[in-house]
């Protein structure tokens, strides 16, 4: 029966604890698994001495897909399931934005997928780019349109036409496009192109960035320029123009909001898990970039852990932005000790 307590105790202990997993750097490589990353997963997924599954989240700032068809990718490339109801894209939250405005400029992504996620939001009017350059060609001098690009394309008559938020979903394609149409919106009468603003401040329309990262790690022996790095340029090019700082509200991690978010996330994710929908007291995150994964981690009082399969590739520690619980080579190092620990 000592041996039933020990066991009970270890049982209880591992129901109260629980991972938040960054997904580029910590899991895969763009499309590449990290090995280390599937043998972590299986053992959260009940491959574990007690035979139990321990509950864990995904918590990345990677974008640009709807929720479902990032996670059957994931699934098959780390060839363990993840559902919607554990995994958070930067995005995500954001779709809280969709009874504030009406009608939504959405930059990023490959293609048009970025209106398909806005849509499945409930954005019930969604415009990107491409819609304007099919109705302006000239807004974008430097543009060559597809004639793909152009059927895929809703123009319309946007000086007759406000548009009432930008929404960066995920990284531009086309920073020269881009860039052009979103600073001919800040720079409009109240969203309404082919105007000008006469106060730059009162009459701007609001931006929305999903996340704040300078890098992205990817195949790439170093890591690439990420959707923040898109936005401090903007934000230069607004503030060399105007004079004045351009205001804007930056999601993902290390915002708080989107750890409070993950809370939400994680709470009902216990409950399917567990059965209990109630927050683990012992919570790691496991991930690569000290910037965002770490800061964020470590204001929110989770456990952090540091891998050095991506952005981080310093000595002991990370000196800025240091890991709490530790620095180990890979995930699966960061899991098992954090399963020892508990
Ligand atoms: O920085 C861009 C994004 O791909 C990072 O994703 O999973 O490392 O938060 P993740
Ligand atoms: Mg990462």
């Amino acid at each position: 029966s000592q041996i039933q307590t020990i066991e009970a105790k270890k049982v209880a202990k591992a129901k109260n604890m629980a991972f938040s997993f960054d997904i580029d750097g910590v899991l895969v490589h763009g499309d590449l698994p990290i090995p280390q990353g599937k043998r972590a997963l299986q053992i959260l997924n009940g491959d574990n001495e007690l035979g139990i599954k321990i509950p864990h989240i995904f918590l990345t700032n990677g974008s640009g897909k709807p929720e479902q068809a990032r996670c059957a990718q994931l699934s098959k490339i780390l060839q363990n399931p993840i559902s919607t109801d554990q995994f958070i894209q930067s995005h995500t939250p954001m779709s809280a934005l969709a009874s504030y405005y009406d009608s939504v400029l959405v930059v990023g992504g490959v293609g048009y997928r970025c209106r398909e996620v806005a849509e499945q939001y409930g954005f019930r009017d969604v415009i990107v780019p491409n819609d304007i350059v099919a109705w302006d060609p000239t807004i974008a001098p430097y543009r060559e349109f597809t004639e793909y690009e152009k059927a895929m394309s809703r123009p319309r008559d946007f000086s007759k036409h406000n548009i009432n938020a930008i929404l960066v979903f995920s990284d531009s394609r086309d920073y020269a496009t881009d860039i052009q149409i979103i600073m001919d919106l800040l720079l409009s009468e109240n969203g309404r192109l082919k105007t000008k603003a006469k106060d730059p401040v009162s009459q701007r329309i609001p931006i929305y960035f999903s996340q704040g990262d300078l890098l992205c790690p990817t195949e790439h022996w170093q890591p690439r320029l990420s959707q923040g790095a898109f936005r401090v340029g903007l934000e230069a090019m607004y503030k060399a123009l105007t004079g004045v700082d351009l205001e804007r509200v930056v999601y993902g991690k290390p915002e708080l909001a989107t750890y409070k978010y993950a809370d939400e996330v994680m709470a009902s994710w216990m409950e399917q898990i567990h059965g209990e929908e109630k927050l683990p007291e012992n919570i790691y995150m496991v991930g690569d970039n000290p910037a965002s994964d770490i800061i964020g981690g470590n204001m929110y009082g989770w456990n952090t852990c540091l891998v050095r399969t991506g952005v981080f590739q310093g000595g002991e520690n990370d000196e800025n932005n240091p890991a709490n619980f530790g620095v180990f080579p890979t995930v699966l190092e960061a899991v098992q000790a954090a399963l020892r620990k508990e």
